[in-house]
Order: structure tokens, then sequence, then C-alpha cells
């Protein structure tokens, strides 16, 4: 496999989406991975699955080893410029809060599916932190958080540019526990964490002036028709969002306008490199969860144990809504979303993710962080004890939630 030299002209994007392996040297100009610069002559490498975009303001030369023609360099227009000028916009908010001691602008970038919604917050994050801004990355997507593993909702401090390679180097993100891959699962319950995540955002900024000025970015997903749609508008109210980016939708672009006037909102075009790929989408989200306990290079050993049914409690959020037709006459059943019950250990947890709650109070579970998580591996029903994946040699609290999200550990 030989090294081929590639000159990227300034302005323009090398695109790619790797088969097996490819390496990437910059060996002159400047260049970034979403938003992250990239250092001379430094090897970078990316595995079966990845995508990337090597994008240059200036020009740039790269050299690339990979085994197969699985990239591309993109000659025509791409939102680069557009997209930097947001962040352009950000910074100068950012600036005039720093003077007047004030909040910094808080953005939510909405969008369909595949508009490029998680890459754009990547971004803006990023060119912030080059700036030593040190905003706050609020993930609410649930299927595929940048932040934590699926099926969770997670807030950051971003105090430096991602990783090329590895993404965000999380250093005690905040999550909330949620336990499925969609909002539609359990709308009630995914506006109730987005609430409490918005308290503990406020807090912090309060608290840290950097924080205060520096702003928020909040990523959604991509579940914009029907109630997907109000949930915009709760995630938009419940941050106190100053702006809005929609990627390539008139139709929410059009209305998020007339429902919320007093938010400034911003269409961007989608780049041509954002390529939908469902599988992948299952792969990225196994991915997570395997650097979740082996970490990103595969260098960390998880610890299997066991446990006694005795000394833990687990718990599932929100009962099945029962059809109105199903109830006495005039009954109405109040909240099945947040109802908390008790899951008595059994062989269905097996391969299931659950969440180590903050809480010692099974009244608070749904409003207090995880956190981490293990994964029931064996549950031995006579013995009475549950076989555990964890990250730790023991399990740091004892009340547990239950999550849709399997993992099935090959290794
Ligand atoms: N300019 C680009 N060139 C190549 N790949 C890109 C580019 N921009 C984004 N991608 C890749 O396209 C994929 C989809 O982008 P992204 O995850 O940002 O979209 P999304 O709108 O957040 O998707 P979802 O609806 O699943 O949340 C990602 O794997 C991302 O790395
Ligand atoms: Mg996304």
């Amino acid at each position: 496999m030989t090294a081929k030299e590639i000159v990227i002209e300034a302005g323009q994007e090398l695109r790619g989406y790797v088969e097996e392996t490819l390496t990437v040297e910059l060996r002159s100009g400047k260049a970034e991975i979403f938003g992250t610069e990239l250092a001379i002559n430094h090897k970078y490498q990316f595995t079966s699955g990845m995508k990337f975009a090597i994008f240059t303001y200036w020009g740039c030369t790269v050299n690339i080893i990979s085994p197969r023609e699985d990239y591309y360099v993109a000659r025509d227009e791409n939102p680069m410029h557009i997209y930097l000028n947001v962040h352009g916009m950000l910074e100068q908010l950012r600036q005039k809060a720093d003077v007047e001691k004030t909040r910094g602008p808080r953005i939510m970038i909405t969008g369909a599916s595949d508009a490029g919604k998680s890459t754009i917050c990547r971004m803006l994050v990023n060119w912030a932190a080059r700036l030593g801004r040190t905003p706050i990355l609020v993930d609410l997507d649930v299927g595929q958080n940048q932040i934590s593993i699926p099926g969770t909702i997670a807030a950051m401090v971003v105090r430096r540019p991602a990783s090329v390679e590895e993404g965000f180097r999380i250093e005690m993100p905040l999550v909330f526990h949620y336990g499925y891959k969609t909002p539609s699962e359990n709308i009630g319950l995914y506006n109730e964490i987005v609430s409490s995540m918005a308290t503990y955002v406020n807090i912090r900024s309060e608290n840290v002036e950097k924080s205060l000025i520096s702003g928020v970015v909040v990523n959604t997903c991509g579940y914009i028709q029907h109630e997907g749609y109000e949930l915009f508008k709760h995630v938009a109210k419940a941050f106190d969002v100053d702006i809005i980016v929609v990627l390539d939708s008139e139709w929410l672009a059009t209305k998020l306008t007339s429902d919320l006037p007093s938010v400034k909102l911003i269409s961007l075009p989608k780049s041509g490199g954002v390529v939908a790929k469902d599988a992948a989408k299952d792969k990225f989200r196994e991915n997570k969860i395997r650097e979740y306990f082996y970490g990103p290079k595969n260098n960390i050993c998880p610890h299997v144990f066991t446990m006694e049914f005795s000394e833990i409690k687990i718990y599932k959020i929100g009962a099945p809504q029962i059809p109105d037709s199903c109830l006495p006459a005039g009954m109405i059943l109040k909240n099945p979303y947040n109802k908390i019950l008790p899951i008595a250990p059994s062989n269905a947890l097996v391969h299931h993710v659950l969440s180590v709650s903050s809480s010692n109070d099974p009244e608070q579970l749904l409003t207090k962080n995880i956190l981490g998580f293990v994964v029931v591996q064996h549950v031995d029903a006579d013995k009475r004890t549950l076989t555990l994946l964890s990250p730790q040699p023991n399990v740091t609290n004892k009340l547990l939630l239950v999550s849709d999200t399997l993992f099935v550990d090959m290794k």
C-alpha cells in the first residue's frame, strides 16, 4: 500500500467513507476535520465505517494510505463557509456577552434525519474551543448520542476540540437515562428529562462565568413530524434558546418561524458529504457501547462479576399506555409514562444495558443523573444472582434502570 499525495484547494473538502482502514497525514498547509485542526506530519487512522471530511480554508496537501479509493475531493460548492459564518456570529455574541457580563448565545440545531446536525454541533463547539471558549454541548439525540451511549441524553463542557479519531473525550458528562432509541417511544418521559437537563445546564451557566458567556449548543434528534415537532418547541423553551438552526427543511423552518417568533431562525443547506446509512447507525450504536466498556482503542479491560438479587434494585420507567376503552367507565389513568416500576431480575434482562442511578430514592430516579452503565450477562434464578459487565469492579449505587438498549458482548 503506497501513500497517495493529494492537493486540496482552498475552500474544498476531501471526503471519505472508510471501508477497511485509512491513514491521513497533513504534509503542508492547514486543514481540519469537523472543526478540529490536523497536526502537521501526524498520521491519523480511521477504521471501517468511519466517515470524515478534511476541510481546508487556505489549501493543503495530504498523504492518504488506503487499500481502496474510498475517498474523493469534492470540487463542487460546499456549505462550510456558511457554517463558519454561523460560528462568526456566535463569537460576536460571546464577545458582547463578555463585555456586558450577560448570557452568551444558546443555539439549537434541528432538521430531518441525516442532515448533518450532529456534525454541525461538533464543528461549532470545536471552533469555539479553539478560541478558548468553553461552551456546553447538550446532545438530546437518544439514537446517535455523541457524548454518551444510546438511550440517554447528555451534556458536557467542551474545553478542547474533539479528538479527530475518537470524537469527544468524555470528562464527567452529565447523563440522564431515557431507555429507548427514539423519543416517540415515551414522549412524556423524554420531555421530562429534557427539562431536568435544562435545569442542570442553567445552574452550571449561572455559577461559572466562562460557561455563561460561552453559551450552549443543543443537538436534537431528526424526528420532526407530529409529536416530534412539539418536542422541538419544548426543547427550545426549556433551554431558552436564542437561535435555532434548521438544516435542509423548508417546512420546519416555516413552522418554527411562525410558532417561535422571538427566536432567531437560520436555515442552512445540507452538506453533500452527509450520507444516510441506516445499517451504519446500528453499528454506530454498538460501537458507542463497546467504546464505553472497552475504551476507544480497545485498550480497557472491563470487569465481569456476580451480584446477589438482594444487593441491587432494578426499575423501569414508564408503564405501557392502557387504552381508555379498557378502563372502567370514567376512570382516567394519570401519567403512566413516568411510572417507576420495580423489575424482578429474570432471563429477560440478559444483554440489556442498565443505567446506574445517582439517586438513592426510587421516587427521584427520573430527575437524577446517572453515574454509569452495566450490562446483564447472565441471570441465575436458582442461585438468585446476576452476572454483570461493568467498567468498574463494583456497582457504585444500588438503584439501576433498565434500558431497551442491548449489548451482546462477543469478546
Ligand atoms: N462533509 C461531510 N463529508 C463526509 N461525511 C460527512 C460530512 N458531514 C457529515 N458527514 C457524516 O455523515 C454522517 C451523518 O451526519 P450527522 O450524524 O451529522 O447527521 P445527523 O443529521 O446528525 O444524523 P441523525 O439524524 O442520525 O442524527 C456522519 O457519519 C458524519 O460523520
Ligand atoms: Mg445526529
